[in-house]
């Protein structure tokens, strides 16, 4: 799951604030009625979890981080938030919905994360999920990897660091563990990166950074530069940087 303890919450609000801005889009899809019982999986610091708790349902946000969980804790103190990892969690009462965004790309235990959605569900239960899928970032990873190999390093960044499946790889994985998939979509969405300067490297820096790992800062900011030099004339787009992702948006129902 995503690193634990040592995001910085003030730069991932102010700089990677789009991690939840495009959430919204998808709280249209869970449709949240008064009065259900939804989980937010992966919640971050709360703020999707406060739009479904507006719609009168009660909400229950959990996340791996205990950083982003304090601060979720601090800034909506209606909603009750937990650490808990998404592919090992527990609750007395089944949820009418599951939602998820922008997180399960993070979790390598994809199957035990379906198996966990699917116990805490109710029958007919709702799965609203989108992160990223096939594709993803392929752009900004390829490129670290080609540099990185002309630096005489090993390619890191496609390697495992991240669960980025098809369609077909994300519904057959669903069917298997009983549920009926609605809707599934794989869309680009270029994703625009606030730092006008440095938005790849600092994208780099904020999602990337075990790619990284054992290299020297004198180093690691050679190579972030090649790349974002490398990246620009598809990533830069009329005086804004981007980053080249694909998402994969789902609604199924536990059987
Ligand atoms: C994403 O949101 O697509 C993402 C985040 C971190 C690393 C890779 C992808």
């Amino acid at each position: 799951m995503r690193p634990k303890n040592e995001w910085d919450i003030q730069l991932y609000n102010e700089k990677h604030g789009f991690v939840y801005k495009y959430g919204e889009d998808l709280i249209k899809l869970l449709h949240p009625i008064e009065g259900e019982l939804i989980l937010d999986l992966g919640c971050g610091t709360g703020e999707l979890t406060n739009e479904i708790y507006k719609s009168g349902a009660k909400v229950i946000g959990i996340d791996a981080s205990e950083s982003m969980i304090s601060a979720a804790k601090e800034k909506y103190n209606d909603i009750d938030f937990y650490v808990k990892e998404a592919a090992n969690f527990q609750f007395e009462e089944p949820f009418d919905a599951i939602f998820s965004n922008a997180v399960l790309h993070w979790v390598l235990e994809s199957e035990k994360v379906v198996v966990c959605m699917h116990r805490n569900l109710k029958k007919n239960g709702k799965l609203v999920l989108e992160f990223g899928g096939k594709g993803n970032v392929k752009i900004i990873l390829d490129t670290v990897d080609k540099i990185l190999l002309e630096n005489g390093y090993s390619q890191r960044a496609k390697i495992k660091n991240w669960y980025f499946p098809s369609i077909s790889e994300y519904t057959t994985l669903l069917e298997r563990n009983g549920f009926e998939v609605e809707l599934a979509q794989l869309y680009e969405r270029p994703t625009e990166l606030s730092d006008e300067k440095n938005g790849i490297k600092e994208w780099l820096l904020m999602f990337g950074s075990t790619i990284f790992e054992g290299i020297n800062f004198k180093e690691k900011e050679r190579i972030l530069n090649k790349v974002q030099e490398e990246v620009k004339d598809r990533c830069f787009i009329e005086g804004k940087w981007f980053a080249d992702y694909m998402r994969l948006r789902i609604l199924a129902r536990k059987k």
